[in-house]
């Protein structure tokens, strides 16, 4: 274990425990996302399950560009300026507040994860327009309402939101339980409020063989589910075209995706 000092979202000064003894979600996907925030351990089940299948990489970047032509569709086409990025992960290359500020810099963001190294690296993800704002909270998904109260202190509520949770209900072992948490989340958001969904899937052998490296790890595991399963998610809402597909023929538009025919599957839903 090691300590390292952070600010959380008021400013205060933290003391945040760093467990390097077993691989964390976040730094493993920052790894994989071609970052420099992760450990010995992070890096060798990362490479344990490249070797495995190298696909996961093309998962994770994928993943990141649909994040960007998400929030550029969200803010670009359907006027939204506020975003409730949960399971933030890592900061990396284009953060959901940079890409929705380049569109809009009067855009509102609040980042919600509950590792200690995200509230370590916090800071990056402070770094507004003086228009708009962005907020870090060390909040916990299995707490919505408690979210929601917190996210209140930044975004308001009774305007549209769009709640992004990308490649984070895995952790989420239960289904329904996965359900029922995006559901109360996007109860306390208003009509026209958006869900942003991207998650690995069990649609190749090597998916689902990386999945079971990685849970026998000791990191806490992470459940890839099939595809009506992410579909599932958007129950209660109007799915933007083209629904739920493999992450890379979102609304594709020339930012180098390709059509690789990755283990991963996205929608972006309007709560009517
Ligand atoms: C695989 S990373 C995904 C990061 C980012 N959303 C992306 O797609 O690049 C999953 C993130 O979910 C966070 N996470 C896991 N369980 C959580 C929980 N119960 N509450 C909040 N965040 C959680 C982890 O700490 C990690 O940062």
């Amino acid at each position: 274990m090691s300590e390292d000092i952070a600010q959380d979202s008021s400013g205060f000064a933290t003391r945040a425990r760093i467990d390097t003894t077993k691989p964390h979600s976040a730094r493993f996907w920052n790894y994989f996302v071609g970052g420099k925030d992760h450990y010995e351990v992070d890096r060798e089940i990362g490479d344990q399950i490249k070797g495995i299948f190298p696909g996961l990489v093309d998962v994770a970047h994928t993943s990141r560009r649909f994040l960007g032509r998400a929030v550029r569709y969200l803010a670009g086409e359907q006027g939204i300026r506020q975003f409730l990025d949960v399971g933030t992960g890592l900061p990396t290359a284009d953060n959901t507040h940079e890409v929705a500020q380049r569109v809009a810099p009067d855009s509102r963001i609040v980042y919600v994860d509950n590792d200690p190294i995200v509230l370590t690296h916090a800071n990056a993800l402070l770094t507004s327009t003086p228009e708009g704002r962005t907020a870090y909270l060390d909040a916990d998904l299995y707490d919505p309402e408690a979210v929601l109260r917190a996210a209140a202190g930044t975004l308001d509520l009774s305007r549209p939101v769009a709640l992004m949770i990308l490649n984070t209900l895995g952790h989420v072992s239960d289904y329904g339980q996965a359900r029922d948490l995006v559901r109360r989340l996007m109860a306390g958001l208003p009509p026209g409020s958006h869900l942003v969904v991207s998650d690995s899937t069990a649609t190749s052998e090597g998916m689902i063989a990386a999945s079971e490296a990685y849970n026998s790890s000791g990191a806490v595991p992470y459940h890839v589910r099939g595809v009506e399963e992410i579909t599932g998610f958007f129950d209660g809402l109007e799915l933007v075209e083209p629904g739920v597909v493999r992450v890379p023929e979102w609304r594709p538009d020339g930012d180098g995706s390709g059509a690789a025919a990755v283990d991963a599957y996205c929608g972006v839903g309007r709560k009517p």
